[in-house]
């Protein structure tokens, strides 16, 4: 459980830092309603991960758009609403205490917190995309279409099957969400890592990354290493907000302050307003 002595220890490290990037997971959503992956009622206590690899969707569309259309139904008609752990974000923007944000998640609810730099390292569930011709359209619609029994919906255009623009297990990143992820790690001073559980990679990747700065783990991504030694001595800061320890714990952060986002988030954005003199 946090202490408020961490909460102010953050708030001192947001205020001394120049270019701050956040990179967030499942669980910073879980306090909107939406399940997580991993945590003690995750998602992945209900499905198997191996249904949702692209290999799996090409074999059977339709029995993905049947598995995702709960999910996609909840995220769409459940409405779900940023709860304060992303409106705490959108405001460390508003202080200009943060430079952007790579999420795991495929909610849009950064977005909707009002965040203005996101970068969407998994795609996004409310889109969907046209295997065939690369089209996209509103996932609204192929859910209508799945709904009223189109297994699997296909595109309007050439008929090809439609896919959800999330990035599904053995696809690979959005290059361009990929190179951008990859920089900002690389540029920051201070990394805050909120509700994941480090586990997928490229995405755990990122905070080695910056505690690294560009030198050994640069070279996963085809980058000439300087060194095969860890030197965390003279990266950027890594500050983890999650619910329970990670592999980054301990290794890579400097320090987790460990409970709920939704409670946590606030409680050091309200610090660093007060050392900013609001
Ligand atoms: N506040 C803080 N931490 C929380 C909260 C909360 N309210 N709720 C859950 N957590 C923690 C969980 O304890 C867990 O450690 O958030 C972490 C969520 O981890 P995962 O469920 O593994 O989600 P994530 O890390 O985003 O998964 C990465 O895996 O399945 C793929 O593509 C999927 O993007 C996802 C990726």
């Amino acid at each position: 459980m946090y202490s408020e002595e961490e909460i102010k220890k953050a708030a001192k490290d947001i205020i001394n830092s120049e270019k701050i990037v956040v990179l967030t997971g499942a669980g910073i959503s879980t306090e909107s309603g939406i399940p997580d992956f991993r945590g003690k009622d995750g998602l992945w206590t209900k499905y198997d991960p191996e249904d949702f690899t692209y290999s799996r969707f090409l074999q059977n569309p339709a029995k993905y758009w049947e598995m995702s259309v709960e999910l996609a139904e909840f995220l769409l008609t459940a409405e779900p609403m940023p709860n304060p752990a992303h409106l705490a974000l959108a405001r460390l923007e508003e202080l200009g205490k943060l430079k952007c944000i790579v999420t795991q998640n495929v909610d849009g609810l950064h977005q909707a917190a009002g965040n203005t730099d996101v970068i969407e390292f998994h795609g996004n569930l409310r889109r969907v995309v046209c295997i065939a011709c690369g089209e996209h359209f509103p996932h609204e619609l192929a859910l209508e279409k799945a709904i009223n029994g189109e297994l699997p919906p296909l595109c309007d255009n050439c008929k090809g099957v439609l896919k959800p623009d999330a990035v599904l297990f053995e696809e690979p990143i959005p290059r361009h969400a990929l190179e951008r992820a990859l920089q900002e790690a690389r540029d920051c001073d201070l990394m805050l890592v909120i509700g994941t559980s480090a586990v997928v990679y490229p995405a755990a990747e990122l905070p080695r990354i910056a505690k690294e700065r560009d030198s050994y783990r640069a070279s996963l991504f085809g980058f000439s290493s300087q060194s095969r030694v860890l030197d965390y001595t003279k990266g950027a800061k890594v500050i983890e907000i999650n619910a329970e320890p990670t592999p980054l714990t301990g290794i890579v952060s400097d320090y987790l302050i460990e409970g709920k986002a939704g409670e946590i988030l606030p409680k050091i954005v309200k610090e660093v307003e007060a050392l900013l003199g609001y």
